[in-house]
C-alpha cells in the first residue's frame, strides 16, 4: 500500500530533510584527500544526533554505520572504514535521517581532489538522470515515466543502469511502496498522486549494469570494476508541482 502524506506529515519530513542537508554540507567540507571514510561517518552521526535526529541506516538490517561510503567501482552500501580517500577517487555518500518518526533519504557522488574527465562526465550524467526523473515525478504521470527518463538518459551515454536496487517510497519508513526502478520493467506502475513522497535514486555505471555483492553482505560493486555514481533526492508530489525536500535551494 502506498501511504500518502498530509501537509503536517510533509512538514515533519521537511524538518528531517533539513538535518540531512546540513549533514551533507558538513561532510562535503571534509571530503578531501587524506580523510578516512570512518571520519566522515563519525561527523555525520554527531551532526544528526546533535540536531535531535536518528541516523536511519545505523542498525537497519544490522547495517553498522550512519553513512554509506562507496568509492570508485563500489556502487552503494560501502561501509565506512579506515580507508583514506585520495585524489582521483569518486565517493558516493548516502545518508538518512529520522526525526521523531519522519524519514528523509539522499545521496550524492563527488570528486576527491582531481578526477578523470570520464569520472566527471559519469557524475554529471547521473545527476542529470536524477533531475530528469524528478521532472517526470508529477501528479498524473506514473512511476514508469520516472524510470524511462532515468534509463533513457543513461543509455544515451552508453552507461549501464543497475537493476537490482531501486528508488522507493519514504517518509514513515526508510523503504515504502512504491518501488522506483531506474529501468523499464513490467512491475507495478502506479499513478503518481498528491502526497506521495519518493526517494528517486539512479545508480549508473560506466560499464555494464551488472553488480556483485561482497562477503560483508553489504558492499555492492560493479561486476566489471568500472566506475559507478549515485545521486538521490527525497521529493514530495504536490497537486501542481514537485518539491525536492533534500535540496538546499528548497530552504533559501
Ligand atoms: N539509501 C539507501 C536506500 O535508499 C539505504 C541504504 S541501506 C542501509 O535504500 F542499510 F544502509 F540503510
Ligand atoms: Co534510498
Amino acid at each position: 500500500m502506498i501511504k500518502l502524506k498530509n501537509e503536517e506529515e510533509i512538514q515533519r519530513i521537511r524538518e528531517a530533510s533539513l538535518i540531512l542537508i546540513e549533514t551533507f554540507e558538513e561532510i562535503l567540507e571534509l571530503a578531501e584527500p587524506g580523510i578516512t571514510t570512518k571520519e566522515l561517518d563519525r561527523t555525520a552521526h554527531a551532526h544528526i544526533v546533535s540536531r535531535g535526529g536518528r541516523p536511519v541506516f545505523l542498525g537497519y538490517m544490522d547495517y553498522p554505520a550512519s553513512l554509506c561510503t562507496s568509492v570508485n567501482y563500489q556502487v552503494i552500501h560501502g561501509i565506512p572504514d579506515s580507508r583514506k580517500l585520495k585524489s582521483g577517487d569518486i565517493l558516493s555518500l548516502d545518508c538518512g535521517v529520522d526525526l521523531k518518526g519522519y524519514i528523509s533519504d539522499a545521496a550524492v557522488t563527488l570528486a576527491i581532489g582531481t578526477v578523470s574527465p570520464g569520472a566527471e562526465k559519469l557524475m554529471k550524467v547521473t545527476e542529470e538522470c536524477l533531475y530528469l526523473g524528478i521532472k517526470q515525478a508529477i501528479c498524473g504521470n506514473r512511476i514508469r515515466h520516472i524510470s524511462q527518463a532515468v534509463y533513457n538518459h543513461a543509455a544515451s551515454h552508453g552507461y549501464g543502469v543497475v537493476h537490482q536496487f531501486c528508488g522507493h517510497g519514504v517518509g514513515f519508513d526508510l523503504h515504502e511502496e512504491p518501488q522506483v526502478p531506474n529501468y523499464i520493467c513490467s512491475g507495478p506502475n502506479p499513478r503518481l498522486k498528491k502526497g506521495m513522497v519518493l526517494a528517486i535514486e539512479p545508480m549508473i555505471n560506466m560499464g555494464t549494469g551488472d553488480i556483485t555483492i561482497l562477503d560483508d553482505e553489504w558492499t555492492v560493486e560493479t561486476a566489471d570494476r568500472e566506475l559507478s555514481a549515485h545521486f538521490e533526492h527525497t521529493v514530495v508530489i504536490h497537486q501542481d508541482h514537485t518539491e525536492i525536500l533534500t535540496s538546499r535551494d528548497n530552504y533559501k
